[in-house]
């Protein structure tokens, strides 16, 4: 089509696009059943990643539960089990690719094929940059991006090949915004949430509309990952409450899910307003969190 008429059609989907979202505030998206389909959850000894397996189990799926902790992953899956699911617990590093690879074959022999796969583990260092040993900045992207690399390379193709399945990237309000001692973290999720939209555009690309994507940015959560957090828009979340809103996006295929919702105004005033009308902004919030500073200037 001649670019001419392609910049109106543009201007008409963009209005289309508007109106549909105002529709959605009184017309609430359908919610898909995800009943039976098989639920890979990664993190989920504790925190956010426990409190979506809980919702995951309401919806009657089949539970494969990841993490590292091993009495932890056992108590969310026999929790699971009360709610009337069936659930699966696995001891993984999320850190190491053949660790998932090889925990991946055994789910693929003795479970099935994984329809959902939500990438949730995920580490953090707050210090300043410079203190941050290279471990940690290792350990970051490994648990935090590269590990989201090797999951979907296990299980994606069996949801291309079934046109049917969604992936989970859960990233963080730190995979939009950015906050001092916290730079390999940030940058680690800036990573997933590039992936996140990437996958959705290659996914589309192949016309596997039938596979879903979502990701999930949330501000902070009461789950200890980082310490005594407090800001003055967002108060810190309940796993729980977070769980249930993460539920609500997936089964309605939502692709970006900002927790509260009112973190998206803050992204958009962050890309919109200069750079320093947008810091100011970005003071008002009064971001606070534990952190070490080790870096020191040196006496000349
Ligand atoms: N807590 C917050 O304020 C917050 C805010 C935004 C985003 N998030 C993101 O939410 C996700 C869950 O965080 P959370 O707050 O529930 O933290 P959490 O510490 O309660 O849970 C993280 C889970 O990941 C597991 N884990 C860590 N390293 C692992 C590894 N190598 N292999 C397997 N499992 C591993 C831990 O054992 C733990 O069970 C993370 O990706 C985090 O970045 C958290």
């Amino acid at each position: 089509m001649h670019l001419l008429l392609e910049i109106p059609l543009v201007f008409l989907i963009v209005l289309y696009s508007y109106l549909e979202a105002f529709l959605k505030l009184f017309f609430p998206a359908k919610k898909k059943s995800i009943s039976g389909e098989i639920a890979l959850i990664t993190g989920s000894a504790h925190g956010l990643g426990r409190a979506t397996a809980y919702e995951f189990a309401k919806q009657r799926c089949t539970l494969v539960l990841w993490d590292i902790n091993k009495d932890g992953v056992e108590e969310t899956a026999e929790e699971c089990r009360k709610l009337g699911a069936v659930a699966h617990a696995f001891v993984v590093d999320c850190s190491k690719r053949e660790d998932i690879y090889c925990a991946a074959k055994k789910v693929k022999a003795e479970i099935g094929d994984v329809a959902i796969l939500m990438n949730n583990a995920g580490v953090v260092a707050p210090t300043d940059v410079l203190s941050t040993q290279d471990h940690e900045i290792q350990k970051m992207f490994d648990v935090n991006i590269l590990a989201h690399y090797w999951t979907i390379k296990a299980f994606l193709p069996a949801m291309m090949n079934n046109n049917h399945g969604h992936v989970i990237t859960v990233a963080s309000a730190g995979g939009h915004l950015v906050a001092p001692f916290l730079v390999a973290y940030c940058s680690s999720k800036f990573a997933a949430v590039g992936f996140h939209r990437a996958l959705t555009e290659e996914l589309s690309a192949l016309k596997k509309n039938g596979v879903k994507t979502s990701c999930i940015c949330p501000m902070f959560i009461n789950t200890n990952f980082v310490k005594n957090t407090s800001s003055r828009l967002m108060p810190t979340m309940e796993p729980e409450e977070v769980a249930k809103q993460v539920m609500k996006g997936v089964l309605t295929n939502k692709r970006m899910i900002f927790i509260p919702p009112f973190l998206k105004v803050t992204v958009m005033l962050d890309k919109l307003l200069p750079f320093r009308g947008a810091a100011a902004f970005m003071k008002l919030n009064e971001l606070k969190f534990d952190h070490i500073v080790g870096y020191k200037d040196k006496e000349n």
